[in-house]
């Protein structure tokens, strides 16, 4: 069967591999279906994901067909359209005892740390698997997991009904973040420095948009807030600008949640962050969204509207990395597809 494999940084390849078997009772074969390209699969492309271990076959954004189950699977049968949930941890450290696996000390996500969803068939446990409406199509599906990394920023924000959110970056995932904030009944502003990635959000629910390189950004934020500040601020840049400023335009008991993984250090003063009482939250993967996430797809409450721009055949994935690489003002999310 087929995979694409990065055997190391700078280097991709769609090869011939054996095809995974069930070997545990508990497991699940799946075909897949689609997968999408994410920021860090391009990371780990150009070596500077520094999680990831090569040769890496990629793809953590997976939606497939059941096609075989171990005798101990229960919640699933053959023909039921899944999605992919992409973590796997060791249930006993104390993040997992607090109901955080996802920054389990030895947290593996499925396309990074081990082997993921860029093959034809793939073997994983029945828990790691969330069963899709079957008339929901494949580009819905696929979309589940980013879904999923936009509603654990907006449960770490605690981002309720009423709420003043502004979210820094209208890229898929600060697109994602918007429509999760949205359905929770969210004021959302948000900010890019590209005009049509602003369009775009706005045609998704966003009530303000920002372009910093053209307006005074912290102004224009407390002018629409009548001098509040916003009540809650999702970095979806990661730029140590951009977490300076993040805490400057949140609201006094407000939260600033981060998503980047930027190792350049800020400088941010003691007193805002006293002053107006912030909590400060980093927001990493996911934890307990699948199953809200497939709900919300499942009634076509979350739909891509859009977000999916592109889709390539399994054997061009060359090509559609190399695509999605120089063409970034045209590609929102591109996809591979299996049939
Ligand atoms: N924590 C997690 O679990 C998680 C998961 C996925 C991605 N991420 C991170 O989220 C961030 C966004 O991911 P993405 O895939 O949407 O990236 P992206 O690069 O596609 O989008 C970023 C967007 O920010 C815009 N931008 C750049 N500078 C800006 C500024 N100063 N102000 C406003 N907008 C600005 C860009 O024009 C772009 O549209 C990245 O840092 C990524 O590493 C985190
Ligand atoms: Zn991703
Ligand atoms: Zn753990």
């Amino acid at each position: 069967m087929k995979a694409v494999m990065i055997p190391e940084a700078h280097k991709i390849e769609v090869l011939d591999v054996p095809q995974p078997e069930i070997k545990q009772d508990n497991e699940v074969l799946v075909k897949i279906k689609r997968v999408g390209i994410c920021g860090s699969d391009m990371h780990i492309y150009h070596g500077t994901n520094p999680l990831a271990t090569y040769p890496r076959i990629v793809g953590h954004e997976v939606t497939g067909e059941v096609i075989e189950i171990g005798s101990n699977v229960s919640s699933l049968t053959v023909g039921d359209h899944v999605v992919i949930e992409p973590i796997s941890y060791c249930g006993t450290c104390y993040a997992c005892k607090s109901g955080r696996p996802n920054v389990c000390k030895e947290v593996s996500v499925f396309g990074v740390h081990e082997d993921g969803g860029m093959r034809e068939i793939v073997v994983l446990p029945e828990k790691q698997l969330h069963k899709v409406d079957p008339e929901i199509s494949w580009d819905e599906a696929v979309m589940a997991e980013p879904y999923t990394i936009g509603a654990q920023a907006v449960w770490r924000g605690n981002v309720k009904e009423g709420n003043t959110v502004f979210i820094q970056g209208a890229g898929p995932i600060g697109i994602c973040v918007l429509k999760m904030a949205k359905l929770n009944g969210a004021t959302v502003i948000i900010s890019d420095i590209t005009n049509n990635r602003l369009e775009f959000a706005k045609e998704n629910g966003a009530d303000y948009t920002i372009n910093p390189t053209e307006v005074d950004l912290e102004s224009k934020i407390y002018e629409i807030t009548n001098n509040e500040g916003a009540n809650i601020v999702i970095d979806a840049v990661g730029t140590p600008q951009t977490f300076e400023l993040s805490v400057k335009v949140a609201s006094a008991a407000g939260n600033v949640v981060t998503l980047g993984f930027n190792e350049k250090p800020s400088s941010i003063a003691l007193l805002p962050i006293t002053k107006k009482e912030l909590t400060i939250t980093g927001s990493r993967l996911q934890t307990n969204q699948f199953g809200k996430v497939v709900q919300l797809i499942n009634e076509k409450k979350l739909t891509h509207a859009g977000l999916i721009t592109h889709k390539f055949h399994i054997s061009e994935a060359k090509e559609a990395f190399e695509f999605v690489e120089k063409n970034p003002e045209k590609v929102r999310k591109a996809v591979i597809i299996f049939d």
